[in-house]
């Protein structure tokens, strides 16, 4: 199993909405999917997939403990915490994708949205032996959307990253932004075994080419990392959101799709 994280410096670049079309075109393609809502500051998938209702969400495989003692609750109702088979539920529009929901009340300064790092060194293992779960319950791809910037709980999803898409719109601050961003997370982190790509998305047609070589060449020869795609500003994505949807229907001749699925191959490509 291969963990895909996605990332960015600013919010609002598209995070989610690559997440989740390229989670459908792994599960198209036959892979077990398990998207996971790592967004704990402004979680979507509730209001994108309307209706599931999981039991439990992200936070609970992490908080349990903590919201027992906040409630004084020694002889609560559930004596046992929630274990990581517990959590995905069916997307009901891909047979081979799973999603896993976070909290829709974020209680900000709580749990994994504290700034206790105690806490997060726990979170991190907890989130380690979570990933060997899914792992064996026969996932192949498991990825995870999170909040923007530097963050302690995105910072342990990257950890646990096999890949990570840094999803960017390309102007100034676009791309100081993410420059500033990965040398921190290099800094912090290093490079070990994961791979990390860049996605520019929403790039406004006509963007001379010129341009858009300059900004990959910069990323590729300041941080040596590489470009896994473009993504135009598409209308019809963003004509989706009218109706609280992103996700996209893949047709085969649509440019944003076959952008998609191209990033689907390589990353297909490069990990397994
Ligand atoms: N390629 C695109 N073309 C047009 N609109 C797009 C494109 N990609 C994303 N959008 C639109 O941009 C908005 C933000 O997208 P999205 O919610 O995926 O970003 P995000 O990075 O997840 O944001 P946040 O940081 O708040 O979680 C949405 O309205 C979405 O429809
Ligand atoms: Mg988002």
């Amino acid at each position: 199993m291969k963990v895909i994280v996605f990332h960015s410096y600013k919010g609002g670049t598209g995070k989610t909405t690559l997440a989740l079309n390229i989670a459908i075109s792994f599960a198209r393609q036959g892979y077990k999917t398990l998207a996971i809502d790592a967004d704990l500051n402004a979680p979507t998938f509730e209001s994108i997939f309307v209706g599931l209702n999981p039991k439990y969400k992200f936070n609970d495989l992490f908080e349990f403990e903590l919201r027992k003692k906040a409630l004084n609750d020694d002889d609560g109702k559930e004596k046992s915490p929630p274990q990581p088979k517990d959590l995905p539920i069916n997307s009901l529009i891909e047979e081979n994708l799973d999603l896993v929901f976070a909290e829709s009340k974020p209680k900000f300064g709580f749990g994994l949205l504290s700034m206790d790092k105690n806490f997060h060194v726990g979170a991190l293992k907890k989130l380690m032996e979570t990933k060997n779960e899914f792992e064996k319950l026969g996932y192949d791809y498991l990825i995870m959307d999170t909040s923007p910037s530097l963050n302690l709980a995105s910072i342990n999803a990257i950890i646990i990253a096999d890949a990570t898409l840094i999803v960017l719109r390309p102007n100034k601050y676009g791309i100081a932004g993410t420059t500033f961003l990965i040398k921190e997370l290099y800094s912090m982190l290093g490079t070990v075994k994961r791979k990390d790509y860049i996605v520019f998305n929403q790039v406004v047609s006509k963007t001379p080419t010129k341009l858009v070589n300059q900004w990959q060449k910069h990323f590729k020869k300041r941080l040596d990392v590489e470009t896994i795609g473009i993504v135009h500003c598409d209308c019809g994505v963003a004509l989706n959101m009218l109706f609280g949807n992103l996700i996209v229907e893949h047709e085969e001749n649509k440019e944003f799709s076959k952008v998609i699925n191209k990033i689907v191959e390589k990353l297909n490509h490069d990990l397994l």
